[in-house]
């Protein structure tokens, strides 16, 4: 089955390289007047500038629309139960994260609700999430356990995460994120070895992870609880994606390097000695701009980091403590208003560099040939990638195809 789309006013967010760094974050290639074939979900080929376009069995006309890539999300806590509105008010109030943290709220909230929750109805409590994020242009999305804290509670979420990979035509990666707080009446030395000699290994028996996740900050876990439980990850091939420097320079960064981690993600707080260790390294930084905003902490300096040559892939954090919301769109705009990201910087962090920042990059986050067919055609109006950022709650999308085929 060939299907053409045709009258493409501007085809955007071609590549084949694996990720953007430095200034060719900056870039963002395009072809006017375009179509593209799709065939078997992926893309079989495209042309712009009024080229012959080739027959195919079905042909849809894009109006004169853009065509992008469907955003990649590399950092989301969607499968959680219920919510955190009381801490919301907490907050609004004046107490802060770590605050609500240490008074026994926040993620151990989330993990008594949690337990309380089955399987089957956490699985359509997130579901809703996942399908929001997919018809707002998500196409990939990478998920955390880690509102379990026991082996039985943490299999539950990542047999969830099954499920929705199983279910949605997007692009699902599940990460183990036994370490994101200590569980309660637990001594953390105590925790740490659960982690490692009990959850680790059950999770991989059942194959339920791609990546692991520790959230390495004070209160939580220090440098040395990560390089246990990263090296305990290892021995069963789980790749790092570190939650680093949210609210502490914390040697999460170096320590994620030091493993060969993916990403390290949030970086609200770093220092030249980070910026540094991540040049030359296969580790992408992450900066999660929803999560800035939602707790009134400064945002991640992704000027400096581009300045010195880095990438930066930004990503929703989609989670019920400090980030509820899964809307790529509006962390684009962040990106450009909060963090001064120009909008093709912005542009290839949501796409392309949240595609490696993954692991996806090889299937999704650009437009390319033998690539999966996901991508967004916009409104009328939204014409070039910066006008996603400017008219920043106009809504944009048209249509969005996943695997080739219109979702909705
Ligand atoms: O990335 N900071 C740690 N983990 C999440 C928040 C989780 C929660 O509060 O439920 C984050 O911000
Ligand atoms: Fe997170």
């Amino acid at each position: 089955m060939r299907t053409l789309i045709r009258n493409i006013g501007l085809l955007a967010g071609i590549s084949t390289a694996s990720r953007k760094e430095g200034a060719a974050m900056g870039e963002v290639a395009c072809l006017g007047d375009a179509w593209l074939l799709i065939e078997d979900g992926l893309i079989r080929d495209f042309g712009g500038s009024g080229g012959m376009p080739p027959a195919a069995d079905m042909e849809i006309d894009a109006g004169g629309s853009m065509l992008m890539p469907s955003f990649c999300d590399s950092h989301t806590h969607i499968v959680y139960a219920g919510s955190r509105e009381r801490e919301f008010e907490d907050k609004i109030r004046g107490l802060g994260y770590a605050e609500i943290a240490a008074r026994g709220g926040g993620i151990l909230n989330s993990a008594d609700l949690l337990h309380q929750t089955s399987e089957d109805e956490l699985f359509r409590q997130s579901m809703e999430r996942v399908r929001e994020m997919m018809l707002k242009g998500t196409g990939a999305i990478e998920i955390k356990s880690g509102y379990g804290l026991n082996t039985a509670d943490e299999i539950k979420m990542l047999r969830v995460i099954r499920r929705i990979k199983e279910s949605v035509p997007a692009e699902v990666r599940a990460t183990f994120l036994g370490a994101h707080a200590v569980a309660r009446g637990m001594a953390r030395e105590d925790y740490v070895r659960l982690v490692c000699r009990e959850m680790i290994p059950a999770v991989a028996a059942e194959g339920l992870a791609d990546f692991i996740d520790v959230f390495c900050e004070e209160g939580f876990f220090g440098v040395e609880d990560t390089d246990r439980i990263l090296d305990a990850g290892a021995k069963y091939g789980l790749v790092p994606k570190l939650h680093a420097n949210q609210l502490h320079v914390s040697g999460g960064v170096q320590a994620g390097v030091r493993h060969g981690a993916l990403s390290v993600d949030h970086l609200e707080r770093t220092t030249e000695a980070e910026m540094k260790c991540l040049g030359g390294s296969s580790t992408m930084p992450t900066m999660l701009p929803g999560s800035s905003f939602f707790l009134r902490e400064p945002y991640g300096n992704a000027k400096a980091f581009m300045d010195a040559g880095l990438g930066v892939a930004l990503a929703s954090d989609y989670n019920p403590g400090s980030s509820p919301s899964g809307d790529m769109r509006f962390v684009m705009a962040l990106g450009c208003i909060c963090m001064r990201m120009l909008p093709a910087q912005a542009f290839n962090a949501v796409t392309l560099n949240g595609a490696y920042a993954m692991g996806v990059n090889d299937i999704a986050g650009s437009i390319a040939k033998g690539k999966q067919a996901n991508f967004i055609l916009t409104k009328p109006g939204f014409d070039t990638p910066a006008s996603l950022a400017y008219l920043h709650q106009t809504p944009f999308v048209e249509k969005v195809f996943l695997k080739g085929k219109e979702y909705r």
